[in-house]
């Protein structure tokens, strides 16, 4: 067992392992990297220190990149993410340096990063830029070591492009979020399923005919106003960008300012990466009974502060719901303290929509072990051809074979001549 960790309680990684192997079935892509991993080791002697989730899928990742030959370290993206059972499994069984806690204050997770970056990484893996902005602010001594980073979600990618708009970050990442088989089905399917398997969870109540508002409509707003609906809900978006907000109304739901939406909605979701979305002016309006919760990267969506500033008191009615009563009587339900619903109240996205992202990560890994001496202090796109080989790979897994272009179509598809 490795000596360093901090995790809640060696005694449960046996349940974790069981956890851990089952959505490794359901990981294919990652499973076939693992053995391409093992025989070719891409990252002997890398040293990755990770701060993702600390799910089970997570869990299959550390293992494909330990295959390979690295020295990995991990810590948690967000307090309440962590499974402390798979947290277990990986210092008892796969041996490496963990520090995650389910529930941990802010002190604590910032501490954990401090634990990661003591294991001196060469490759970050960040989901929310927090070990990236660590090692700028108070490492700068290592940034000249580090051969790159990996940044797994959407809030993360665009402080990254502010950090280097500002001229401030010191060594290449790769926006691994923008892959295309990253956002396109982990933002959409993934939290759009989890997102409403987080709220049933935590609050067991019925969608059909429920009014639920969705505050953002990109990816994950797209998925989880889709699924809403698919099980009865009338969606009413509300967004501050028109061309998605135009998306919104022509996909069929109600587009309206979230001054509206409040005092019309029963179930409110935000997922903008934005702060401050849902603020007192809302909190004042909203009905008696109204349910709100974040699935965006932090929990500033929700104007928190001001809704218990609001409240005469506050009572955790079931795990992960908080009822806060507001002075003229009414009650209002918040989720997961804010954080991200779907892996505060349940277990994140399913393993097979993080086997893309992921073999997304570890394919990026090996490339950066590859290329990250010559590469620029710049945001990068994932490598077309590691997007297009996860594509493939994921396809074949799932059984299904497509068309390719016969030699008179590709001639068609390069000439300009042929009309009418
Ligand atoms: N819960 C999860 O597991 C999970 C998974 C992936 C991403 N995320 C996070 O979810 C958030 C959204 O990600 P995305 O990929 O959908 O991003 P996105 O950029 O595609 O979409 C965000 C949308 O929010 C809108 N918006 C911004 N401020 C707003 C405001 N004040 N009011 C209304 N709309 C506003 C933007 O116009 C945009 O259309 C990010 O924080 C991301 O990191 C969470």
């Amino acid at each position: 067992m490795v000596t360093s960790y901090d995790v809640k309680d060696l005694g449960l990684a046996e349940s974790g392992g069981l956890r851990i192997e089952y959505s490794g079935h359901h990981m294919p892509v990652l499973r076939l990297l693992a053995e391409r991993f093992a025989k070719e080791k891409p990252l002997t002697g890398v040293r990755i220190g990770a701060c993702l989730h600390v799910t089970t899928e997570t869990a299959n990742l550390m293992q494909v990149l330990k295959a390979g030959g690295a020295e990995v370290a991990l810590c948690a993206s967000n307090p309440l993410s962590t499974q402390d059972d798979v947290a277990a499994w990986l210092a008892v069984v796969l041996e490496i340096p963990v520090f995650a806690i389910k529930g941990e204050d802010n002190d604590t997770y910032y501490q954990h990063l401090e634990s990661v970056i003591a294991t001196a990484p060469q490759i970050s893996m960040d989901d929310g830029c927090d070990l990236v902005f660590t090692l700028h602010e108070k490492h700068p001594e290592m940034l000249p070591s580090m051969l790159g980073g990996l940044e797994e979600t959407t809030t993360g990618v665009i402080r990254l492009r502010a950090m280097e708009k500002r001229g401030a970050l010191a060594y290449p990442v790769v926006a691994v979020n923008d892959a295309d088989t990253k956002h396109l089905f982990d933002n959409r399917y993934g939290t759009g399923q989890s997102t409403i398997d987080g709220i049933v969870r935590a609050t067991n109540i019925l969608l059909a005919g429920r009014k639920v508002v969705v505050c953002g409509y990109g990816w994950c707003g797209r998925g989880v106003a889709m699924r809403a609906r698919g099980m009865g809900a009338v969606v009413a978006v509300c967004e501050v960008d028109p061309l998605r907000a135009l998306e919104a109304a022509m996909d069929g739901h109600l587009v309206m300012p979230v001054a509206d939406a409040a005092r019309w909605g029963d179930l409110f979701v935000t997922l903008t990466g934005d702060c401050a979305v849902l603020r007192r002016e809302h909190f004042e309006v909203m009905k008696d009974g109204a349910v709100l919760c974040n699935s965006g990267h932090f929990d500033v969506e929700i104007d928190i502060p001001a809704l218990r500033d609001m409240a005469q008191s506050v009572r955790r009615v079931r795990p992960m719901t908080d009822e806060f009563l507001l002075s003229d009587g009414r009650r209002i339900y918040l989720l997961g303290e804010g954080r991200l619903v779907n892996l505060a109240a349940a277990e994140g996205h399913p393993a097979s929509v993080m086997d893309m992202s992921f073999a997304n990560q570890a394919l990026c890994a090996a490339y950066l072990a590859r290329e990250g001496g010559s590469l620029e202090r710049r945001v990068y796109r994932v490598p077309q051809e590691i997007d297009s080989e996860v594509a493939r790979l994921k396809l074949a897994a799932m059984g299904i074979t497509i068309d390719a272009l016969t030699p008179e179509q590709e001639k068609y598809l390069a000439d300009y001549q042929s009309g009418t």
